[in-house]
C-alpha cells in the first residue's frame, strides 16, 4: 500500500490525457477514431483501469485520484464526442454533395400518351349527337344470335346473315358483327321517346385493306311520336356538315337492310373532286359514309312497343371509315398497328 505515490499517479494520468491528445489530432476517420476510443476508454484503457483500482488505494488517496482520473475521463469522452460530430457533418456534406441535383442539366423528355385518333373521332360524334339531344348507350360485345340477329329481323335463314362473317363462340354466343343490337335491348328497356348513339367495337372475319377484325361503329336510334324520313335526313345532314364541313352535299341512296325499311345508303361529296368524279370516290362524285333507314316496324314486336303509335329512324357507320375519309387514309390496318409516326400525327 506504501508504494503508492500520488505524484507519480497524476503525473501518469496527465501524461496519458497529452498522449490522447496528440493522437486525437492526427486522426482522420471515423475508424480510427473508433480504434482511439478502445484504447483510452474500453475496459483495458488506463484510464478505466485507475479507476478500477481505485478501491485498492489508501482511503486519503482515493478521492484525489477519483476525481482527477474522472476529470480526464470526461475530457477524453467530450473529445472523442466532438470529434464524432465532426466526422459525421463531415459524412453528411459529403453525401449532399453527392445527391446534388444540377438544376442546370436538361430535362429527360417524358413520352405523355394521347388519345388514339378513333376515340378522339369518337368524342367529336358523341359531341354532335349530345348537342342534338342524344344520349349515349352502350351494350355488350359479346352477343347472343337473339340480340345480333334474330330481333333485328334477321332470321336463321336469311340471306343478311352470310354478309356478316361471323366469330362464333359458341352455338348462341357470338361476337357482335354490328352495334344494331343495342337499339333492341335498349328499347327493350326504355319507353319511347328515345334519342340514343350507342358507340362500341364490332367484329367481323376480314382482313384487308378496307376491312379488319374488329372495328368500331356508332349506331343511332330515334324513337318517338311522329318521327319521319325528313327528320332522319336533318339529323344526318346536320351530322355530316359538323364533321366534315358545311360545304359538303348529302345524298341518300336506296338501299336494303333487315331492320329498316324503307333503308339508304348515306353518300357525301367527295372532297377531293367536289362531286366532279375522281380515283378517291371510284369516279362518281360520292363517298359512301353509313346507313340509315325506318325502324322497320317488325322490330317493335319484340320489345313490346305498339306500332301504330310510334315511329322511328336508326343509321350505323363505320368510325374508321369516317376517319380515313376525313383524314385521307387508304388502309385500314393502320389505325391498329400502333405505329406512333402514324397515330402521333392526330
Ligand atoms: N348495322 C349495319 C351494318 O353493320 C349498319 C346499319 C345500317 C345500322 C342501317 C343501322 C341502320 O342502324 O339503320 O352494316
Amino acid at each position: 500500500m506504501n508504494n503508492y505515490n500520488i505524484e507519480d499517479i497524476l503525473k501518469e494520468i496527465s501524461q496519458n490525457f497529452k498522449n490522447f491528445t496528440t493522437e486525437i489530432e492526427n486522426i482522420e476517420s471515423m475508424e480510427s477514431l473508433y480504434v482511439l476510443k478502445t484504447k483510452y476508454l474500453g475496459s483495458k484503457s488506463f484510464i478505466i483501469n485507475v479507476l478500477s483500482n481505485i478501491k485498492n488505494l489508501p482511503n486519503d488517496l482515493k478521492p484525489v485520484v477519483g476525481k482527477e482520473a474522472n476529470i480526464v475521463k470526461k475530457q477524453i469522452e467530450q473529445k472523442i464526442n466532438d470529434k464524432e460530430k465532426y466526422f459525421k457533418s463531415l459524412q453528411f456534406e459529403q453525401e449532399l454533395l453527392k445527391e446534388r441535383i444540377d438544376l442546370t442539366l436538361p430535362g429527360t423528355k417524358l413520352n405523355i400518351g394521347r388519345k388514339h385518333i378513333i376515340s378522339q373521332v369518337i368524342e367529336e360524334i358523341e359531341e354532335i349527337f349530345i348537342g342534338m339531344g342524344f344520349n349515349i348507350a352502350e351494350g355488350p360485345e359479346v352477343e347472343t344470335e337473339y340480340y345480333n340477329f334474330e330481333a333485328l329481323n334477321t332470321p336463321e335463314d336469311h340471306p343478311a346473315r352470310s354478309l356478316h362473317d361471323t366469330f362464333f363462340i359458341s352455338e348462341n354466343i357470338l361476337l357482335r358483327t354490328q352495334t344494331s343490337p343495342v337499339q333492341i335491348r335498349y328499347m327493350e328497356k326504355n319507353k319511347p321517346p328515345i334519342y340514343i348513339i350507342s358507340p362500341g367495337k364490332v367484329y367481323r372475319r376480314d382482313y384487308d385493306i378496307s376491312h379488319i377484325p374488329m372495328f368500331t361503329q356508332i349506331e343511332g336510334l330515334v324513337v318517338d311520336y311522329g318521327i319521319n324520313f325528313r327528320n332522319l335526313k336533318w339529323i344526318l345532314e346536320k351530322f355530316v356538315h359538323e364533321i366534315f364541313g358545311k360545304e359538303r352535299k348529302v345524298r341518300f341512296r336506296p338501299h336494303y337492310f333487315p331492320f329498316t325499311e324503307p333503308s339508304a345508303e348515306v353518300d357525301v361529296s367527295c372532297n377531293i373532286c367536289n362531286g366532279k368524279g375522281c380515283r378517291t370516290c371510284g369516279g362518281s362524285g360520292w363517298l359512301e359514309i353509313l346507313g340509315a333507314g325506318m325502324v322497320d316496324p317488325n322490330l317493335y314486336k319484340y320489345v313490346g312497343y305498339n306500332a301504330d303509335e310510334i315511329s322511328g329512324f336508326a343509321f350505323g357507320m363505320g368510325i374508321e371509315r369516317i376517319c380515313m375519309l376525313k383524314f385521307g387514309i387508304n388502309d385500314i390496318r393502320l389505325f391498329y398497328e400502333n405505329d406512333l409516326r402514324f397515330i402521333n400525327q392526330f
